[in-house]
């Protein structure tokens, strides 16, 4: 293994995101609070280190939502751009540049790179049959193609895999294979494309694989041993597609490059983005390390495609390592941003002001670093409130509430040095301890390590008891409590990479000077003779129970609108019911009589509806669909005896029922019976 400081430069991606939705822990938690706190650490350490990101705006989803909403692919990336950047520099994440590959110098760059390629002459060009939606007008991706699985006979099995038994298919192995888009029957039609031959990188990816046994995790490894060990196949690298980066050759009209393909490149362009003209020492120079941050679901992309891209095109450094995370779960489901069930760092930020090392802090706790894990408020809360404010925060208020109290917040003599020795144990354990496990990417284990020094304040305070002292031995007291502020300022170093924005507070409550720039790793701190501190202030306060329940209810009043095409087309059937339980349900037709926009919630309407016997009110998760000035005077059918609950503040006292098509929208179910008639 290559020790990083073996290194002049390091060039630190993380995974570009989906320009189709909001930013959320598990991406946070996944891959760029790991990124951020390493290259922080990194920064800290002297090292010349650039770190981009950028939003992913290419790529089939993108197009069908914009289709959905009636705009066009720009705007759905235009949108998502925005609020995902302000979500990651929210929540502190500190890219050098966060890119968009809908910018002209990744266009140029993507194109660039294809056509370095094509005219090495190392693509193979293919014409193949491939399912076309006569309706849609397109050409499908393999996800929005649904069948019979060939293999066990599961009858919603997706064009690439079967889900109920894992078989990897292509869509024309599907029996009764219709499009998700349309929900017509694909009809099969002939196209060229540019397929990259992995399969002659095998050996050379075997290779490159193999030289990383050693050190790089071991999710990763063995997941690039497996597709190796299975035999790599040539990949196309272009698509039908009017969305995305032109296929810069003759006869490709109508043709783009693969999202996956692009994708990645748009690492290089963010470089440039940032360092103009040296951007090639980061990819180039053979003293230049190159990590990329990504969840599970990229590896194959990260560590064979890309690589062999870059093999093929020659003269690129191959990432050194890929350290991968697993997935983080949310209040026992998996993360899902079409069905709505996450916690979006937008939100958060906006809900909880000022508190972003919180979430911070408990992601990297909780951070699915080598198998799946799980957030759920009351750890969330638990974590805070025993952790944060117990320990770290009850120290560094005792410290300060006394100095002020014995000391008027004066330092009498210059401190520079801890008056006992045990003190410098355990801060060079600290930053020994942290570095080590940085350095292998174990982040849990370093913010465990950084704490230590607040649990050792805490257990020094309590041993010492100086406030007991000080009328005995106010010298001993002093001494004490110089200590302490000492190990605050080692604190605010050892937590700044995990912590920045406490870090920050740290040293304002210290009164030591606090640049904008990147503290160095083992800083030491002094303090002058007649140096006054701050006013003492909690840095972290309590979450109480009602917070907590409110995002709990926030989660569960979810309500199912946003579908990712292919993912959520055609549910499984559910269980049997009695029709006893049917008729228990009391489902009346009514008629809206009017509809607005709910405050701060995009996807939600609130409704007034006459169901004969009564007006109800009614939040309903349609807005995407219908504008609230077209509804007054619609015929709807109106679940009334669903309990009432809050969505949003507003009280919902009953359900719209909707139908869902194959694409996703929705419509009601409508009846032209009397308002009130029942239905069943
Ligand atoms: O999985 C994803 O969200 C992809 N947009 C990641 C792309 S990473 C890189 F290649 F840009
Ligand atoms: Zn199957």
């Amino acid at each position: 293994m290559s020790t990083p400081n073996a290194f002049k430069r390091h060039l630190i991606t993380a995974a570009l995101p989906y320009a189709n939705g909001p930013v959320h822990i598990g991406h946070i938690a996944g891959c760029y609070l790991p990124a951020d706190i390493y290259v922080r650490f990194l920064k800290m350490q002297g090292n010349d280190v650039c770190f981009v990101c950028g939003s992913d705006e290419h790529g089939v989803p993108i197009t069908i939502k914009a289709k959905n909403e009636g705009v066009t692919p720009q705007e759905i990336v235009d949108r998502y751009h925005s609020l995902m950047q302000e979500a990651f520099f929210g929540l502190g994440i500190s890219f050098d540049t966060y890119h968009r590959t809908s910018d002209p110098l990744h266009h140029k760059t993507a194109s660039d790179f294809f056509l370095h390629l094509y005219e090495k002459g190392v693509f193979e060009e293919k014409e193949t049959e491939q399912y076309f939606d006569p309706v849609e007008k397109q050409f499908l991706a393999d996800r929005y193609i649904v069948g019979t699985c060939p293999k066990c006979g599961h009858d919603h099995a997706y064009g690439d895999q079967c889900e109920a038994c894992g078989a990897s298919l292509s869509p024309t192995e599907l029996i009764d294979p219709k499009s998700t888009l349309s929900g017509e029957v694909p009809v099969l039609k002939k196209t060229v494309n540019w397929f990259l031959p992995l399969d002659a990188f095998q050996e050379k990816l075997t290779d490159f694989i193999g030289s990383k046994k050693s050190y790089w995790k071991s999710n990763v490894y063995g997941q690039c041993m497996s597709w190796l060990q299975q035999g790599l196949h040539a990949r196309a690298m272009t698509r039908d597609l009017d969305w995305g980066v032109k296929v810069p050759v003759g006869n490709a009209d109508g043709k783009v490059l693969y999202v996956w393909f692009d994708a990645p490149i748009g690492y290089i362009s963010a470089t440039k983005a940032f360092h103009g003209e040296d951007w090639e020492k980061y990819w180039k120079s053979p003293d230049t390390r190159l990590v990329h941050f990504i969840g599970k679901d990229n590896i194959v992309f990260h560590c064979l495609i890309f690589p062999a891209m870059l093999m093929a095109h020659g003269g690129y450094n191959l990432p050194e390592n890929v350290p991968a995370n697993e997935f983080l779960n949310l209040e026992g489901k998996k993360i899902s941003t079409s069905r709505n069930w996450a916690v979006w760092v937008h939100e958060y930020l906006n809900e909880f002001p000022g508190r972003e090392d919180e979430l911070r802090y408990v992601l990297t706790s909780i951070a699915p670093e080598s198998g799946d894990s799980e957030f759920t408020w009351s750890d969330f809360q638990a974590r805070v409130n025993n952790e944060l404010v117990a320990i770290l925060g009850n120290f560094v208020n005792r410290v300060m509430v006394l100095y002020k109290k014995f000391f008027d917040s004066t330092i009498d003599a210059d401190v520079s040095s801890f008056s006992r020795n045990i003190h410098n144990q355990v801060v060079e354990g600290a930053f020994q301890n942290v570095s080590h496990n940085l350095h292998q990417y174990k982040f849990k284990n370093g913010l465990i390590a950084a704490m230590e020094v607040a649990r050792h304040g805490n257990r020094f305070l309590t041993e010492t008891e100086p406030w007991k002292l000080f009328k005995t031995d106010p010298l001993a007291t002093r001494a004490i409590l110089n200590d302490c502020l000492l190990l605050t300022g080692q604190l605010s170093f050892l937590l700044y990479p995990f912590m920045p924005h406490t870090s920050k507070r740290l040293l304002n409550l210290l009164n030591l000077p606090n640049s904008e720039n990147t503290p160095a790793w083992e800083s030491k701190v002094q303090f002058s003779k007649g140096h006054i501190l701050s006013e003492p202030q909690h840095l972290f306060t309590k979450i109480d129970d009602a917070q907590m329940e409110i995002q709990r209810e926030k989660l569960n009043s979810v309500v199912e609108v946003d579908h990712q095409p292919g993912e959520l087309n055609f549910p499984a059937e559910k269980a049997e019911v009695s029709f006893e339980d049917f008729t228990k349900m009391d489902i009346r037709v009514g008629e809206i009589l009017s509809a607005e926009k709910v405050k701060k919630a995009d996807k939600l309407l609130h409704l007034t509806v006459d169901v004969g016997i009564k007006q109800i009110s009614l939040v309903s998760g349609i807005a995407q669909y219908f504008a609230p000035e077209v509804l007054p005077g619609t015929k709807v059918c109106v679940l009334l005896n669903l309990a009432p609950r809050k969505i949003r503040g507003v009280m919902s006292q009953g359900m719209i029922l909707m139908a869902e098509n194959p694409d996703g929208s929705l419509r009601f179910v409508q009846s032209d019976a009397a308002t009130g008639s029942i239905v069943g």
